[in-house]
């Protein structure tokens, strides 16, 4: 298996959060399922939006505006953008079964290694070196290697061939004439989009890692080349630190290391201000997100291995528990690439006038997230068992990405206490705080469905709280309990979430 990946811990969790609604999948689970396709259940939505929310509010704390472009666009498009012609990967299918693989995926999970940007001869050779079996019936695999586009084709009308978009980024560039109207001219400005993609993966099989419908959150820096080796906002974060794996390092056998963007120019890592600054931009949204700094590292692309539209990139990866490092984000100096194409099919100028007169075509920085990954990864990381004699299942989200805010439970079903309950509920209405409300079975089985559902903190009402006013709230890592009057519960919870349980 691909650096440290752990089939077991993948089913596990796989099962898991489909049995706590957070997705269910493949879809249609109620027909004949189809491989790449997931829903988001009743807990994973929320979590959903809430890693959508993230990304969005560092975005415009940055400045950046959003738009939303459709998903489908004809054929004219994707031929200008290059993905007609070179998004594709390469499969090699089983000469007994006839299932097909993507080649370069099935080396890495049977050997372990990297093989990403491998020609086709070095794909073949690794299979016969490595004896690779058709992974679903063992049997020989085909001597020879196909391209297989990724694009999703469509009909819309009665003929009318058109794509499903496979990244939001092109559809980004399209208003390109309008941004320039709204942003007076002045470079550079900064866009972004957060909506669904599509891949027609050959053989998707890792979970949301890899799926052929999906949510991308990308962002677009259009910029002129001065401005990026002279951004201004650089100064501020120079000595902010990054832990960065060149191109250089990996091939040296080095680990990451830990380099202010500063250094990091200097030390030719990276090429230019402008790109550093989108790097931190991206690792801010991860910790925003609570991703430990230890769990992260951006690694560079090795020049054979960067999309066609690319002169530099790096992958923001997080080490999973079950996947090993992952790429959850990708960050791409798309140069002049994509202005100059559209502009050659459309036949109109994509240009943008300097003060002292001259006509350019901006370069673009692109931050582009997946969104379903770092919802994976949250999950991932947070999944662990309790040391008691259950070992019962605890998802410790960070409080502030949690589905659920509180659980709000009366001890027992009588007494006057669901009553009570409820001017609880009506204590917090209005507040933002979510509340998740049930009074059926033991407190312990409650509480347990509330640890494996990530939801950080419980308000019980007891006898007591009928005498004093006052509720227990529990927390559910720590498994500490504090008592408040019902008047300060309020502020008392907006603090926890905040910057979690602190007991006096
Ligand atoms: N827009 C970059 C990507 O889809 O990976």
């Amino acid at each position: 298996m691909k650096n440290g990946a752990r089939e077991g811990f993948q089913f596990e969790l796989a099962t898991y959060l489909a049995d706590q609604d957070f997705v269910y999948g493949p879809e249609p689970e109620l027909y004949t399922p189809i491989a790449g396709f997931y829903s988001y259940g009743l807990l994973g939505k929320a979590l959903k939006n809430k890693v959508e929310d993230k990304v969005r509010k560092v975005f415009v704390e940055h400045g950046f505006f959003e738009v939303e472009f459709p998903l489908i666009s004809p054929e004219i498009i994707w031929k200008a953008s290059g993905h007609l012609d070179g998004f594709n990967d390469s499969v090699i299918s089983c000469s007994k079964c006839k299932s097909s693989f993507r080649a370069d995926k099935l080396i890495e999970e049977e050997t372990g290694k990297e093989i990403a940007g491998a020609k086709d001869e070095d794909l073949l050779a690794a299979i016969k070196r490595n004896e690779i079996k058709c992974p679903n019936c063992k049997g020989r695999l085909e001597w020879e290697i196909t391209r297989h586009s990724l694009m999703m084709k469509t009909i819309i009308g009665r003929d009318i061939v058109v794509y499903n978009r496979p990244e939001t980024a092109t559809t980004t560039y399209l208003p390109f004439k309008r941004y320039v109207q709204f942003f007076r001219g002045k470079l550079p400005f900064t866009v972004f989009q957060i909506g669904k993609a599509f891949r027609n993966e050959i053989s998707p099989r890792q979970h949301l890692l890899r799926m052929r419908e999906f949510t991308q959150a990308e962002a677009q820096i259009f910029i002129s080349k001065d401005q990026k080796q002279n951004f201004p906002p650089f100064k501020e974060v120079e000595n902010d630190l990054l832990p960065l794996w060149s191109e250089q390092l990996q091939k040296s056998d080095k680990a990451p290391e830990s380099v202010s963007l500063k250094n990091a120019l200097k030390n030719n890592y990276l090429k230019n201000q402008a790109y550093a600054w989108a790097l931190l931009l991206a690792y801010k949204v991860f910790l925003e997100m609570g991703i430990p700094k230890e769990k992260m590292r951006f690694r560079q692309h090795h020049s054979n291995e960067r999309a066609f539209y690319a002169d530099d990139a790096w992958d923001l990866e997080i080490e999973l528990n079950s996947f090993g490092w992952t790429e959850c984000c990708g960050v791409h100096d798309r140069t002049t690439y994509d202005l100059s194409q559209h502009a050659k099919f459309s036949k109109q100028k994509l240009v943008v006038r300097t003060e002292d007169g001259k006509e350019i075509v901006p370069d673009v920085i692109e931050i582009a997230f997946g969104v379903d990954r770092p919802f994976y990864a949250l999950l991932d990381l947070a999944f662990f068992k309790r040391k008691d004699d259950d070992k019962r299942t605890v998802l410790s989200l960070p409080p502030s990405m949690a589905p659920v805010d509180v659980g709000v439970f009366p001890l027992i079903k009588k007494d006057g206490l669901p009553e009570k309950a409820k001017e609880v509920l009506q204590a917090l209405k209005g507040s933002g705080i979510r509340t998740y409300y049930d009074d059926s079975g033991s407190i312990g089985k409650r509480y347990s469905r509330l640890d494996a559902g990530g939801i950080p903190f419980c308000v019980t009402i007891d006898h007591d709280t009928l005498k004093d006013n006052a509720v227990t709230i529990r927390e559910r890592d720590s498994l500490k309990q504090t008592r408040v009057k019902i008047k300060d519960l309020r502020g008392t919870l907006e603090k926890f979430l905040e910057k979690g349980f602190s007991e006096k």
